[in-house]
């Protein structure tokens, strides 16, 4: 028999976003991989358990580590990512790292599932890019303001590679109007979320947070408002 890896979904950060197949995947596994941050959402399922935590040193080591660790034995690991494991986590890098097991990839709800309906707008009216992966930069930076030109709604994720504030003054340099409405969602569905209503110039002068998804929304997607609730639920996360 061979072994199974679950690239596990955990939500964006709350319990009550880990969805019910989720909880059972990692329930059932014996070892479990992840950041620190893809772990939250699951922890009251991780005692007895085998925790690999990754972190910025270790993070390729430690995954090669579990993945010869099980290769030749029956066990089930659970490899969890924050948000939807088919968004800018890594994807292929694990289905690569765990190709001799039966794998499942188990959907999570998404930062960007989250920041759209706070900012009421379809993500199928949007662009999404991510600048949190390795590539061409200056591609993605062209595919948002193409986007932005074209009419779509922008949903981005923060990243090393390029930060909203900059992000925000290229693409005004360039051509995108300056008072589009912007809807910063700073650590979503965490403790001390923040949610910060602003202009694409506006956005150009803020500092934001590195776990922050930006939704730049046309003028045709704001006559719902952008009025939204809080998703923050410290008794989960604490
Ligand atoms: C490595 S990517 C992972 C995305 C994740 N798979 C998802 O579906 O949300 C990390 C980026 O996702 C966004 N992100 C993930 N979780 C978030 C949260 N709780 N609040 C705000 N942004 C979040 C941020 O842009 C962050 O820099």
């Amino acid at each position: 028999m061979k072994p199974q890896a679950y690239i596990v979904g955990v939500g964006p950060g709350t319990r009550d976003f880990l969805t019910e197949r989720a909880r059972d995947r990692i329930a059932r596994s014996q070892a479990v991989l992840g950041w620190d941050l893809d772990l939250l959402p699951a922890k009251d399922l991780l005692a007895g358990k085998e925790i690999y935590l990754q972190n910025v040193k270790n993070y390729r080591e430690l995954a090669l580590e579990a993945a010869e660790k099980f290769r030749h034995t029956d066990a089930r690991v659970a490899i969890l990512r924050i948000g939807d494991p088919c968004i800018s986590s890594g994807l292929r890098g694990l289905l690569d790292l765990f190709k001799d097991y039966e794998i499942e990839v188990v959907p999570g709800i998404s930062s960007v599932q989250v920041a759209a309906s706070l900012a009421r707008i379809n993500i199928d009216e949007a662009v999404v890019v991510t600048f949190h992966e390795s590539g061409d930069i200056q591609e993605r930076m062209r595919f948002m303001r193409d986007g932005l030109l074209r009419g779509r709604h922008l949903l981005m994720l923060s990243g090393e590679e390029l930060r909203p504030d900059a992000a925000a003054r290229y693409l005004v340099e360039n051509g995108i109007n300056e008072s589009l409405s912007v809807l910063v969602c700073e650590r979503l569905a965490l403790p001390d979320q923040n949610i910060v209503e602003t202009t694409l110039g506006g956005l150009g002068e803020i500092e934001a947070h590195w776990l922050t998804v930006i939704a730049v929304v046309q003028p045709s997607g704001k006559g719902q408002g952008l009025e939204r609730r809080d998703y923050a639920d410290p008794v989960s996360t604490s």
